[in-house]
């Protein structure tokens, strides 16, 4: 059914980025994003993505402004992709304009997809007149970015794989709220020799699938390290979750590193920055910090709040590392009040 509405309908939208404790690398379908594992992760605090998308009659086209810049044609046509998706499933066929500005640097490893296609997802359903529950909102997120399904929600955040060839059941869901383990911090350790992200993980991660010869393994050992992290979590174990998530770090950039053509995320910076961590737990005699990353540079070291002074001073003197950033566990997406722009 094809409905045209004389009047244009908006909607505005904001999330925020997440950072995976366990990753999710690797597909069983790239047409409906759906993954080879179920993941784990935490939204943030502080950023955040906000979204306006406005169906009108009178545009001969999809328009994207990314902080206040027209988009370029790869990050475009993504979102007329995703418009799609929402366009075919509220039955109308009006282009749209999207209004996208970030708290943050775009594209520097401080997961701006995720939190763009989760407002996205909002902002576009609620101009389309679809009234989507936040698990529905999830598996639509997904469509734009995996890792777009768990910034729905806040605090920690578990997407779970699925099954089903449909993926109807390929959702993210909140296992922990965001005031869960109040004195929890994740110190975003932004490097200098950071290069601009050129692949899109949704594909350097199949390259990984086909060419890895440690994904098998990765796969098999990854539910286990998942439930892991989740009863740390939930326990409030700090040595344990810490060990855990360097673990997890680890053998993520295995499979990587070990990716014909390799894929080699972090700069000189970046592993002097994780070797400081290793260096900061040596010397306190127990683990009083952990790090992760994503396919990109900048490190997030997990601490805990009467940690942060001395893990910051050790890692701000490290040569190439430009900021730090501390972030606690974040907020669930929600819509924008209209006039407030
Ligand atoms: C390493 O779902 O963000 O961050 O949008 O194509 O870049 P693209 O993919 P995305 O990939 C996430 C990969 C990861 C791990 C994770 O967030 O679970």
């Amino acid at each position: 059914m094809t409905q045209r509405s004389s009047r244009p309908r908006s909607a505005g939208y904001e999330a925020a980025p997440n950072i995976a404790l366990v990753k999710y690398w690797g597909m069983r379908d790239e047409r409906l994003v759906l993954p080879n594992n179920s993941s784990l992760s935490m939204t943030v605090s502080r950023l955040r993505t906000r979204t306006w998308v406005r169906f009108d009659p009178s545009l001969p086209s999809d328009r994207l402004w990314l902080n206040d810049r027209p988009a370029e044609p790869g990050p475009l046509q993504g979102v007329v992709d995703f418009l799609n998706l929402v366009r075919e499933e509220a039955g109308i066929s009006l282009f749209a304009e999207v209004r996208s500005l970030n708290n943050f640097p775009t594209a520097s490893g401080l997961a701006s997809s995720a939190s763009g296609f989760a407002a996205l997802a909002g902002a576009a359903s609620a101009a389309a007149g679809l009234h989507l529950s936040p698990r529905e909102l999830s598996r639509l997120a997904r469509r734009g970015s995996g890792s777009a399904s768990r910034s729905i929600f806040g605090g920690f955040v578990e997407w779970q794989a699925g099954h089903r060839t449909d993926g109807q059941d390929s959702y993210a869901r909140p296992v922990l709220s965001p005031d869960h383990w109040p004195d929890l911090r994740d110190v975003v350790v932004l490097v200098a020799d950071a290069p601009e992200k050129s692949v899109r993980s949704a594909r350097a991660m199949q390259d990984t699938v086909r060419t890895s010869p440690y994904y098998a393994e990765r796969l098999r050992t990854v539910p286990g390290r998942l439930a892991a992290i989740r009863s740390a979590l939930r326990t409030r174990s700090s040595d344990r979750f810490l060990d855990l998530l360097i673990e997890e770090c680890d053998d993520f950039r295995r499979v990587c590193e070990t990716t014909v053509p390799s894929l080699d995320y972090l700069t000189t910076t970046s592993r002097a920055v994780l070797a400081a961590v290793l260096d900061l737990n040596r010397e306190a005699r127990h683990p009083i910090a952990g790090y992760t990353h994503d396919a990109g540079a900048h490190v997030h070291v997990f601490t805990f709040h009467r940690h942060v002074p001395i893990v910051r001073a050790r890692l701000q003197r490290i040569p190439g590392v430009a900021d730090t950033r501390v972030l606690s566990p974040g907020p669930a997406a929600r819509p924008i009040r209209r006039g407030a722009a």
